[in-house]
């Protein structure tokens, strides 16, 4: 067969955790990689079947069926009454659709080593875990493999994001620890296919207004409307961790509360660029248990300026005259300082540290920048969506710990760091104006 896999592809191809979601932008050769994903365990494992599916069935017979006649005819025999193609070894790849919920139903009885969905926003969750259920094998040494593409909007949009997006990293496993089943999410865009005409593709994007362009063009799964920080976009705010140099000012901030604790480390570079590059967000620590925590989680090597944390820590609680404030600091976190938290200037003050710009190589970069581990941050700052009353806020509702920690840490003005030999210089000019002093005064 004469079918190359782009490189993007054959991470993909080559995967073996049990769910894998492909994909994100459009025209990232998604829909191929699920068809040759099908077609070739249906080679290697004989008698195998598998399940291909797409919402409805004029969708799938326009992409999915039409080009399989394309890979296929000639190897394999196409049934068209069950809309399937049986190989030589006994295999068998069927296509199946599910219109509404009750179209699951079909596939009841069925069997199958592999199923593929193809749009998977377009899907319910209902319908991907019930047709989860019908994975099953009884071929020894043969894993049952759930495959999903799909770009971001549609209907599903938010419970795809959750289970794929939003657990980690991309390219990464991750174990559900209810199920013990690992997914991953690997992105393609349409840079990672070289088959299509860009030109052609581009210049129908564009014809879409911003947030779906951006939506299909990069696979960005934070666009939607409402949305307060439109300027989120995980290509230019979420960075790989890299070694910090020991010289970059380093501080936290804490947004402090028993249901949540969000606590975030800092460290700004020469020109002033922040990068967030640990945190801490649980929930149910007391006072002393957080402050505990942040100093263990905190290496000894590290030199943090201060902690900016809520004004409200300072409030002394009636039962025992402590403020919060000073249980942290009796628990070893010292050096917090109040937050200004105005919250409209604040979320001003954030928008700017978002606003992309180019920098000396010619990159787009945003002051901010976080660390890819920060996951909770990066799932809940993105989401926060206008307050209806007063468009300028955020509406409280919004899970907004984690962003109000990064407010305040905006709010503290970082400085920028100051490189090692300008120290140096600094320290020598202080001291030759310190020497004559103290020779002039005698001591
Ligand atoms: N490895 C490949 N070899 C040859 N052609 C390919 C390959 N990968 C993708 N293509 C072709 O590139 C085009 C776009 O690929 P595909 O339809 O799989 O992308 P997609 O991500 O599903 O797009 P959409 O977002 O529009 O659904 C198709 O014509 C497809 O056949
Ligand atoms: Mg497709």
């Amino acid at each position: 067969m004469i079918w190359r896999a782009e490189p993007k592809q054959a991470v993909f191809l080559s995967c073996e955790d049990d769910e894998v979601l492909y994909g994100g932008a459009a025209g990232g050769g998604k829909s191929d990689a699920l068809l040759i994903f099908s077609i070739m365990r249906r080679v290697a494992i004989p008698s195998s079947r598998g399940l291909i599916l797409r919402r409805t069935f004029p969708e799938l017979e326009r992409t999915l069926i039409l080009r399989s006649h394309q890979l296929l005819t000639g190897r394999a025999k196409w049934q068209a009454q069950q809309k399937r193609w049986r190989f030589p070894n006994g295999s068998i790849l069927e296509f199946g659709y599910c219109a509404s919920e009750e179209d699951v139903y079909q596939y009841q009885g069925a069997e199958y080593e592999d199923i593929c969905f193809d749009e998977l926003t377009q899907f319910t969750e209902f319908q991907y875990t019930y047709l989860q259920s019908r994975l099953r094998t009884t071929k020894p040494g043969v894993k049952v493999l759930t495959r999903a593409a799909t770009n971001p909007g549609g209907p599903g949009h938010l419970w795809v994001k959750s289970r794929f997006v939003d657990v980690g990293p991309p390219n990464t496993p991750y174990r559900d620890p209810e199920s013990g089943l690992v997914r991953r999410y690997i992105p393609a865009t349409i840079d990672d296919n070289s088959y299509i005409d860009r030109a052609a593709y581009e210049r129908n994007l564009s014809a879409l207004p911003e947030a779906e362009r951006r939506a299909l063009r990069y696979g960005d799964w934070d666009v939607f409307s409402g949305q307060y920080f439109r300027e989120f976009r995980r290509d230019i705010h979420v960075i790989r961790p890299f070694d910090i140099p020991s010289w970059w000012r380093r501080f936290r901030s804490l947004d402090y509360g028993l249901d949540c604790t969000a606590c975030y480390w800092w460290a700004v570079d020469q020109s002033g660029r922040c990068f967030v590059y640990r945190e801490l967000y649980e929930s149910g620590l007391n006072l002393s248990k957080a402050a505990q925590k942040i100093v263990d989680m905190t290496p000894a090597e590290e030199r943090i300026s201060y902690t900016v944390a809520s004004p409200d820590l300072w409030n002394r609680r009636q039962e025992t005259g402590q403020s919060g404030e000073e249980i942290m600091r009796q628990a070893g976190l010292t050096g917090l300082v109040k937050a200004d938290h105005n919250r409209i200037p604040g979320w001003r003050a954030l928008r700017e540290y978002l606003e992309p710009y180019t920098d000396e190589q010619g990159v787009e970069v945003a002051r901010l920048a976080i660390f890819e581990n920060c996951v909770n941050l990066i799932r809940t700052l993105p989401a926060l969506v206008h307050d209806t009353h007063n468009p300028e806020d955020v509406d409280d509702a919004c899970e907004d710990h984690a962003p109000e920690s990064i407010r305040y840490g905006v709010m503290s003005r970082p400085g920028r760091s100051v490189p090692e030999e300008e120290q140096k210089k600094r320290l020598r000019a202080r001291q030759k104006l310190v020497r004559p002093a103290s020779r002039i005064t005698g001591y």
